[in-house]
């Protein structure tokens, strides 16, 4: 079986669920279920022997070793972390916790069980530490795209963290051998991503007559992944990575947040007609303290390498994304009473209009 950390958040659940979908083999979720962890995720699965759900801290040394111990995975997927920047300007700790100490913990753990296998096991076991385009820092306009051998330069306490996690996972496969793989990837957008990232919170703010939120002049740069693209490549390197090798994977759709923001409002305007074009809620407001101005991928080598290339495109992936929204009602009520209503007060309501 295989051990999936963060399992119950946007990309780990995705994940799990194409997994349960086309493999036999079961699957252990190690999630702590921090506010963006939500069981509902994988409420599909509920009754399915092959998933084990355990509510517990990556950096909880005790906790993993005995799963270790009990389940013997033959592979890890590290997505547990704390995944959003503004939080981490809001509040850096949490993500020194669990990207930095959590990380080093299980890569210990896992280094002591890894070293005890039969040789077998032990050679076809795999570590995969999944990352971000993020650790790389920001480009200028016509600066060429990150590739695996750019300089790592963060430039938040988020990818500062992320970055700490994948300098952790190399030192573990050049000083013991650990055959860990790291991804670093581009924006992920898809079902079940919780809506205080960028294109979630725009699709619910436009339908609730909200504003949408962009924070500067819009003109801020990402490549967007659609998430069902980015766990296919996750499962082509885990099978056919190479161990101590980093594999960057990209969607090839860089677009501004404006750019980004009026797509979705003119899917909207088909979709679900409102009695004025949803752009009309396009509100521009303080800038993010340290907003890198552009992130791109080039993802030659998992094409080349292992094959791999995304199935959707930015125009094709959006609109799915936008009719998951339209239809999962029940979902969108339930992360976004309580606790997600004061997130939204702490991170705009102190920013003024620009
Ligand atoms: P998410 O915030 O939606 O989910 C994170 C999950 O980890 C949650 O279920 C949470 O409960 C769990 N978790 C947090 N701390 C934990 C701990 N100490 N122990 C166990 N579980 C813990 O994040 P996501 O968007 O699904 O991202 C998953 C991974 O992918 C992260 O490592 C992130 O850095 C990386 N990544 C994300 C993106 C993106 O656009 N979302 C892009 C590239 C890489
Ligand atoms: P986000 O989804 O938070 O991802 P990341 O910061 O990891 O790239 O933000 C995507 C982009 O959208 C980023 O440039 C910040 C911007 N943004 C806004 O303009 N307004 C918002 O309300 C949010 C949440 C993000």
């Amino acid at each position: 079986m295989i051990l999936v950390t963060g399992g119950a958040g946007f990309i780990g659940s995705n994940f799990i669920l194409g997994w349960l979908s086309k493999y036999s083999e079961p699957v252990i979720n190690l999630d702590k279920l921090t506010y963006a962890g939500n069981l509902q995720n994988l409420s599909s699965l509920e009754n399915n022997e092959k998933l084990v759900f355990i509510q517990g801290d990556i950096g909880d040394t005790r906790r993993v070793r005995s799963l270790l111990q009990e389940y013997r995975p033959r592979a890890i997927i590290n997505f547990a972390a704390e995944s959003h920047v503004d939080r981490s300007i809001h509040g850096p700790e949490a993500f020194i916790q669990t990207n930095v100490n959590g990380t080093f913990h299980l890569l210990e753990e896992t280094r002591n069980y890894w070293t005890e296998l039969p040789q077998r096991e032990k050679d076809s076991f795999r570590f995969l530490h999944i990352s971000t385009d993020e650790v790389y820092g920001s480009l200028e306009e016509h600066d060429p795209a990150f590739s695996e051998t750019t300089a790592y330069a963060p430039n938040s306490p988020y990818s500062a963290s992320k970055a700490a996690s994948d300098h952790l996972v190399r030192a573990y496969h050049h000083t013991y051998g650990l055959p860990v793989l790291t991804t670093n990837c581009s924006n992920n957008y898809g079902p079940l991503q919780f809506p205080e990232k960028l294109i979630p919170l725009v699709i619910l703010n436009a339908l609730r007559g909200q504003p949408l939120p962009i924070y500067g002049d819009g003109k801020n740069i990402r490549d967007w992944l659609y998430v069902g693209d980015h766990c296919s490549a996750i499962c082509t390197v885990l099978e056919n990575g190479k161990t101590g090798e980093v594999y960057n994977i990209g969607g090839n759709s860089e677009k501004t947040n404006l750019e980004v923001v009026q797509t979705i409002c003119s899917i909207l305007d088909e979709l679900q007609p409102a009695d004025h074009p949803y752009s009309d809620q396009i509100t521009f407001i303080a800038d993010r303290p340290g907003h890198d101005r552009r992130y791109a991928i080039n993802a030659d080598k998992i094409k080349s390498e292992l094959g791999w290339s995304p199935a959707e495109s930015f125009e094709s992936g959006i609109r799915k994304t936008i009719e998951w929204y339209l239809s999962n009602n029940d979902w969108i009520k339930n992360v976004t009473s309580g606790a997600y209503r004061n997130w939204i007060d702490q991170n705009y309501s102190t920013r003024v209009n620009t």
